[in-house]
């Protein structure tokens, strides 16, 4: 397995609905999964064979090994 699919990334929901997009790895890039996070829920997760990019909708902190940031209204 890739190292790179290693990395866990932490999602931090600060508010209701914040959504969390998986896009495919590969030729083409479409979403192909959803997840929705309520105000204080976290998600822990991995890039995959399957995601390669996620899009984060609403207010979140997200943490990686780049650091900590914030998505902004
Ligand atoms: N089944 C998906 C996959 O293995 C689950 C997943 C992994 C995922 N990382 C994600 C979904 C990040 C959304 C965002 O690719």
């Amino acid at each position: 397995m890739d190292t790179s699919q290693n990395e866990y990334f932490v999602i931090k929901a600060m508010e209701n609905g914040v959504q969390v997009i998986g896009l495919t790895r590969g030729q083409d890039t479409r979403f192909h999964h959803t997840e929705k996070l309520d105000k204080g829920e976290i998600m822990i997760a991995q890039f995959t064979d399957h995601t390669s990019a996620v899009k984060i909708r609403g207010k979140a902190v997200v943490m990686t090994k780049f650091g900590t940031v914030e998505t902004q209204e």
